[in-house]
């Protein structure tokens, strides 16, 4: 814990707080409930049990050694203090713990606030077949721009 924000491990019961912060931040809440338990997220730090308000959430779609990368989201009152980039180094530990060597993600709106943080664009030639399977490629962000990371 540092400045009383902590980053901790989703569980079944943040599913409703992390869908309306992906609500408020336009991005897709559609099949997170497949992959809660590889979400991690950011708690209001006045928050008391059984208020749903997320400050942050991030979660891995994992393939393989390879995985997705869904669902950042800082809560638009807390953007641009650094919480986002915490999350990102968090989830790629997180992944690097998992075994994964390969992390993507899909957006067309944060391509150079990725970049900044060591992803490039790649053609999707390069998704593993089984992750194209994924919501986010099939029916969700079916033209965003993909990027990669090696971890
Ligand atoms: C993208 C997001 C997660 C960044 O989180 P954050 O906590 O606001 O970002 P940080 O404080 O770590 O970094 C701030 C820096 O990123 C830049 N930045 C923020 N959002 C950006 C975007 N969409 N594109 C490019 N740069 C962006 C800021 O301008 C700032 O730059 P600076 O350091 O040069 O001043 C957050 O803005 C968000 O939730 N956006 C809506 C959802 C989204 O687009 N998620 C990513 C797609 S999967």
């Amino acid at each position: 814990m540092r400045d009383g924000i902590l980053i901790e491990d989703a569980n079944e019961s943040d599913r409703a707080a992390i869908v309306v912060l992906l609500q408020n931040t336009n991005l897709p809440p559609d099949g997170i409930e497949s992959h809660l338990k590889n979400f991690i997220v950011i708690r209001h730090p006045e928050a008391v049990a059984g208020l749903e308000f997320l400050v942050g959430s991030a979660g891995l779609e994992i393939y393989g050694k390879s995985a997705l990368l869904r669902s950042l989201a800082i809560h638009p009152d807390f953007q641009g203090t650094g919480l986002g980039t915490r999350l990102v180094n968090r989830i790629i530990d997180v992944a690097k713990g998992k075994g994964i060597t390969h992390l993507f993600l899909l957006t067309d709106s944060a391509e150079d606030y990725f970049k900044k943080r060591g992803f490039v664009v790649v053609g999707r030639n390069l998704v593993p077949d089984d992750m194209k399977q994924s919501i986010e490629f099939t029916t969700l962000c079916t033209s965003s721009p993909s990027m990669m990371r090696e971890i």
